[in-house]
């Protein structure tokens, strides 16, 4: 029999039932701020690893420690809702997995969007989806439950293809930057640069010192990120993977039938036509 994740509706935009409705709805009521800077991700396409090098690299490269949270400085806007937003101190750094239309908008405010290809996301949102008890309830799930969630895009934060593609088209605006998981996999320093110089003021500090730039790249690396995993996410059962799980391109090869391979692919191609993304993971993810 077929489950599927337990989500609440809001207005045809499902959520997560772990998270409180009044988070999101007063979400959608903040105020962007020109000083903001907003981490955008659709899940699972590499917000912990970009939000914890933000951190880093406010943080001339030190680790978090094992009992703080990351999240207590880099909230998530749709789970704490906006009180708790409007009381950090500027600049804020805010991660929301919102799509472009519901995020809040300043134009002075900066937007970095990570993409991560869709192979990989579904396998990395379906492990989360399943580890995540008491946010969805589908611990029995089996992945190819959830793949019909996805490639259908009834699932929380609405469907990839939305998301990626209308973010796209902002792409080339100037309070963007829209950079992918696998470019970080292939060249993280070069990723680095590109924030710091996207971000400038502070940001800017740790290109001109190579011990820190070389501290915010270990202390980011898979390898550590592994350890400690409560900095990101509230324990799991011992059964269930990791939050910081693979952290690799290609996974999917693992987890995709051929037929889900070629749905999945042609609905990548027909959602995306016009666009030039069809270029942008060709080589890196291997999904040709
Ligand atoms: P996998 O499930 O494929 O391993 P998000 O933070 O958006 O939820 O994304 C989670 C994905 O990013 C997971 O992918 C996780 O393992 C991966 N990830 C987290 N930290 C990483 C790191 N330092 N390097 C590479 N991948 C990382």
């Amino acid at each position: 029999m077929t489950k599927k994740p337990s989500y609440y509706n809001h207005n045809g935009f499902l959520m997560p039932i772990g998270f409180p409705i009044e988070g999101f709805t007063s979400a959608l009521k903040y105020q962007a701020q020109p000083s903001d800077i907003f981490l955008v991700t659709y899940p699972k396409c590499g917000t912990t690893w970009t939000q914890y090098i933000l951190w880093l690299m406010q943080h001339q490269g030190e680790p978090l420690s094992p009992s703080e949270k990351l999240e207590d400085y880099i909230p998530h806007l749709e789970e704490v809702g906006k009180d708790k937003i409007d009381k950090l101190p500027k600049p804020r750094v805010i991660k929301t997995h919102l799509p472009y239309d519901l995020t809040p908008y300043h134009p002075q405010a900066k937007y970095i969007y990570v993409a991560r290809n869709p192979f990989d996301c579904v396998v990395s949102f379906y492990h989360h989806t399943r580890g995540f008890i008491k946010h969805y309830d589908f611990a029995e799930g089996t992945f190819d439950d959830f793949f019909e969630c996805f490639i259908k895009g009834e699932i929380d934060f609405g469907d990839y293809f939305d998301h990626l593609v209308a973010w796209y088209h902002h792409k080339e605006d100037e309070n963007v930057l829209f950079i992918t998981y696998e470019s970080m996999k292939n060249d993280l320093k070069a990723i680095i640069i590109k924030i710091a110089n996207f971000l400038e003021s502070d940001y800017l500090k740790c290109l001109n010192n190579e011990e820190i730039f070389n501290k915010i790249i270990i202390n980011s690396s898979l390898e550590n990120m592994k350890k400690d995993q409560q900095r990101w996410s509230s324990k799991r059962p011992e059964n269930m993977p990791q939050f910081v799980r693979k952290g690799e391109i290609g996974d999917w090869k693992n987890h995709l039938s051929s037929e889900q391979k070629q749905r999945l692919m042609e609905k990548f191609m027909m959602r995306i036509a016009g666009t030039e993304l069809k270029n942008i993971w060709l080589d890196q993810a291997n999904f040709r």
